[in-house]
This record gives structure tokens, sequence and C-alpha cells, in this order.
């Protein structure tokens, strides 16, 4: 499980390679998604058992990817059914990140 995050997260970087501030904010989120999501959404985005309880979608569903950027940073920022808002213990850029890297999760 904790590989399927690292192999995002390198491959994320991997393909930012020529613009190394971005590389390490993608290693951010994966620190962030880390600390802050996988006890929901699980590590590789499907949902932990308490996420699922919740009413959380897995990250590959279309439902979730047909979502624009917009419309997935806002659920974290300001939060969707039981899931909590991060508008105020997260910056902007970093909810960006995290829409890449959930993106990212989904393809897996
Ligand atoms: C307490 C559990 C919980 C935590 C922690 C949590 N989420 Fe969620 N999340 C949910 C639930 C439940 C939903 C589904 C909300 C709904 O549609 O009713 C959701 C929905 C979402 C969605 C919208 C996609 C969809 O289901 O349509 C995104 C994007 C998302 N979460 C990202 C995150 C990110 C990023 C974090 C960490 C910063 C996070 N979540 C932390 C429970 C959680």
């Amino acid at each position: 499980m904790r590989k399927t995050l690292a192999a995002v997260a390198l491959s994320l970087s991997a393909s930012l390679i020529a613009s190394s501030p971005l590389a390490s904010a993608q290693t951010d989120a994966a620190k962030l998604y880390q600390g802050k999501c996988v006890a929901c959404h699980g590590l590789d985005g499907r949902g932990s058992a308490i996420g699922k309880n919740l009413g959380a979608h897995d990250f590959h569903s279309p439902d979730v990817q047909k979502q624009s950027d917009a419309q997935l940073a806002e659920a974290i920022a300001k939060g969707r059914g039981k899931m909590p808002p991060y508008e105020k213990s997260l910056k902007a850029d970093d909810i960006k990140a995290l829409v890449v890297l959930l993106r990212a999760l989904g393809k897996q």
C-alpha cells in the first residue's frame, strides 16, 4: 500500500523533473495526503473502511474523475458531506497539489 503512494509521488516527480520546486511540492502533497487524508481515503485512494462508511468515493471512479479540478479543490477546501473542510489548515497551493495527486492515484 505504502509503495503505491511512493510510486505516485515518484512518477509525478519524474514528470516534473525540469521544475524542481514543483516536484518537491508534489512530495509535500504526498506527505499531506498521508497525514490528513489516508485515514478515510486510503493510500490507494479507494477509501478505507472508515471512509467508505462515511460515504467516501473511490478516486478511481468516473464520478470522481469527471469532476473538474475546481470542484475537487472545493470539496477539499469547504468539505463535502461527512468530509471536514481543510481551507483553514491547508494553503490553496497545497489543495491544488492534492488534486493533482488524487487524480494520479485514481489512474493507478
Ligand atoms: C473523516 C474522513 C475524511 C477525511 C479525513 C478526508 N476525507 Fe475526503 N471525503 C470524505 C467523504 C465521506 C467524502 C464524500 C463526500 C460526499 O460526497 O458525501 C469525501 C470526498 C472527497 C472528495 C470529493 C470526491 C468525491 O467523493 O466526489 C475529495 C476530492 C476529497 N474527499 C479529498 C480529500 C483530501 C485531499 C483529504 C485530505 C486533505 C480528505 N479528502 C480527507 C471523507 C474524508
